[in-house]
């Protein structure tokens, strides 16, 4: 076979959340896998990823694929390999035998979907040629990040409910994520005296990943501007003061993520300003894994987190005044611009294609706070839920060199102070946190985060 082996305790699962489906809405869904996208010619194409909305109902990535899910029954459309590919790709598993492997009721060509369509809703696929093809057969607009049809809208609203709290076997894939995710890290903290350049470290933590035959679940960030948030550059040489940001996640065959961040220094040794805002960074990391509990909401982790970096920045002398009060002046966002995290899943960011509906609790909407704006998250949690935690402090350019938020906090922010600063650009420290009935579990606690640990681990 070609394609993953299911187990039958998988098969098990996907019959439970399809049997969980139909108890939430009354007519049925279609959702599509998605297609390859070629980049010069058919057989060249772009990595595969199905959607994870297709992946959570029919646990094995199939591309061009559909399945239609009504009151408990799983149809699946695609087409049978044609007869010439075998010669390229092997003998594929028939329509048939994927059928039985994720335990369809009916299989049935692509080209017949057209005549099971009625009444069905849908959510958009990302790439234009599947949600333009949905677009077509369903003869209204399907389009990422908008719901504008009432029917697929209450679906989505039914998957964000199921998706939103992870069942057993999506734990098992989960932890798997999170375990290879452990030793990416280790292996990059391990190869940077050896390395001259970003990009090798990168190679040393991607080769772990792909030895153990998953991808990653995000493009990685491997970085010592750490200050850039999304730097997918890595061709930076590696300098002895600097620090190494590394944002890198697995995600398991079967599309599970994990999400994580470390930061370490280059030279095997963290200065003593590094070392003093890294600790900083931790102790909001702590506070806000130490407070996660059923019931406790999300965005009231972030504003400890905003409150233990502007109480660590006074006492460095960075800023001024109460910590309190500085948080309520979203003084904290000029060094902590994002949110504490987010749900992780099937994706990281997980459900974001379906916008804040997944995120934030129903009748909530984001706040226009320069301080809480980016938060993904509002909700109460509750256990089964995976989020991270990621406090961060950057020193941004386009934040910190801004006239207007130079004369709006001149005289909150010791600006000769922090140019002593000057050599830490960019901490994160991110972990993955499983939400229980008695607390958390953090899936990624294996990976040290303590400065003294984390610089042995550089120096081993
Ligand atoms: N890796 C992306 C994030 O941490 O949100
Ligand atoms: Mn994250
Ligand atoms: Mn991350």
């Amino acid at each position: 076979m070609l394609i993953p082996q299911t187990s039958s305790s998988l098969v098990d699962t996907l019959r439970q959340r399809r049997q969980k489906l139909a108890s939430l809405i009354d007519f049925p869904a279609i959702l599509w896998s998605g297609s390859n996208s070629p980049r010069n010619f058919p057989a060249n194409s772009f990595a595969f990823r199905a959607n994870s909305h297709f992946l959570y109902f029919a646990g094995l990535p199939l591309a061009n694929a559909a399945i239609r899910l009504e009151a408990g029954k799983l149809e699946l459309f695609m087409e049978d390999p044609s007869p010439s590919s075998a010669l390229w790709h092997g003998e594929m598993p028939t329509r048939e035998e994927i059928a039985e492997q994720i335990g369809a009721d009916v299989a049935r060509p692509m080209a017949e979907l057209g005549s099971w369509l009625e009444d069905a809703a849908t959510i958009a696929v990302q790439d234009a040629a599947t949600w333009t093809q949905q677009s077509q057969l369903l003869n209204r607009w399907v389009l990422p990040q908008s719901l504008p049809q009432e029917i697929d809208l209450e679906l989505a609203k039914a998957i964000v409910f199921l998706r939103l709290t992870h069942d057993d076997a999506a734990l098992t894939e989960l932890r798997k994520a999170a375990a290879v995710t452990v030793q990416v890290h280790k292996a990059g903290m391990a190869a940077t005296p050896q390395a001259k350049l970003e990009a090798e470290v990168r190679a040393a933590m991607e080769g772990v990943i792909i030895a153990n035959n998953m991808t990653t679940s995000y493009n990685s960030i491997v970085t010592v501007h750490g200050e850039v948030l999304h730097n997918e550059h890595y061709h930076h040489h590696l300098q002895p003061g600097d620090l190494l940001l590394a944002d890198v996640g697995a995600e398991t065959e079967t599309g599970w993520a994990a999400d994580v961040t470390r930061t370490w220094p280059v030279s095997g040794n963290f200065s003593s300003t590094q070392r003093e805002i890294y600790n900083v960074v931790l102790a909001a990391h702590d506070a806000c894994i130490a407070k996660i509990y059923p019931g406790v909401e999300y965005g009231d982790i972030h504003l400890l987190a905003a409150t233990v970096i502007a109480e660590g920045l006074v006492d460095l002398g960075i800023l001024r005044g109460n910590p309190q009060d500085l948080v309520e002046m979203d003084v904290h966002a000029l060094f902590f611009p994002h949110g504490i995290g987010h749900l992780l899943g099937l994706d990281v960011h997980d459900m974001e294609d379906l916008g804040d509906l997944a995120g934030y609790e129903e009748g909530r909407t984001r706040s226009d706070r320069f301080g809480l704006g980016y938060l993904r998250l509002n909700r109460p949690l509750r256990p089964g839920m995976l989020v991270t935690i990621e406090p961060g402090f950057y020193q941004v350019p386009a934040i910190l060199n801004d006239a207007n938020v130079r004369s709006t906090y001149q005289n909150v922010v010791n600006w000769q102070r922090l140019s002593e600063f000057a050599d830490v650009r960019g901490i994160r420290i991110e972990d993955d946190v499983l939400v229980t009935t008695e607390g958390s579990e953090v899936l990624t606690a294996a990976l040290p985060n303590d400065a003294n640990i984390i610089e042995n681990l550089v120096n081993s």
